[in-house]
């Protein structure tokens, strides 16, 4: 059976690989086009998106969104998702055991969609380096929008990155 967005989608609402789902109202499986150049991928989803089901919706998803455009891209042509699916309670970062457990999710992610370009975001998303389905494609590393909203040195840093990610995308 080919494998599809919605499958995947369904495969992380019933997903009870780590004790994740005890806690969370929703999985957030990810969202984008499945023929998406730009594939992004942070740490895990807050309370918004655990509300609501969508990746990236709460503030560090509009500072997030607001990076991109200021480089040109729309959001709604990047796949956007987390290396865990389900919210960690109380925002905690997720455990390497969490990570390994939802790691199929994202690597079915990463095959079907083929993105060119994986953009890391943050220490957790770094977990998926080394993997095989990383293999032929460009993968950039940025620091987390949550500390770059926090602090002006990370604010800066992470414009000056997505001025080098401009650069990358522009010679697609
Ligand atoms: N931070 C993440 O890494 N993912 C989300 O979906 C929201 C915030």
């Amino acid at each position: 059976m080919n494998d599809s967005l919605e499958l995947i989608s369904n495969d992380v609402e019933n997903c009870k690989k780590c004790p994740l789902f005890k806690y969370a109202c929703h999985g957030v499986p990810g969202e984008g086009p499945s023929n998406a150049k730009i594939f992004f991928l942070g740490q895990a989803p807050g309370v918004n998106e655990d509300k609501t089901g969508r990746p990236f919706i709460g503030r560090a998803g509009q500072y997030l969104t607001k990076r991109m455009e200021e480089i040109g891209l729309r959001r709604e042509d990047c796949f956007i998702t987390s290396t865990v699916k389900h919210f960690p309670p109380a925002n905690r970062t997720p455990t390497h055991e969490e990570i390994a457990a939802c790691q199929p999710y994202l690597i079915r992610q990463l095959k079907l969609i083929n993105p060119k370009l994986v953009v890391l975001l943050g220490k957790s998303a770094q977990t998926i380096k080394g993997n095989p389905a990383l293999d032929g494609r460009i993968v950039f590393e940025v620091i987390h929008p949550s500390a770059a909203m926090r602090f002006t040195k990370m604010a800066e840093r992470m414009k000056r990155e997505f001025q080098e990610l401009k650069k990358i995308v522009e010679r697609f």
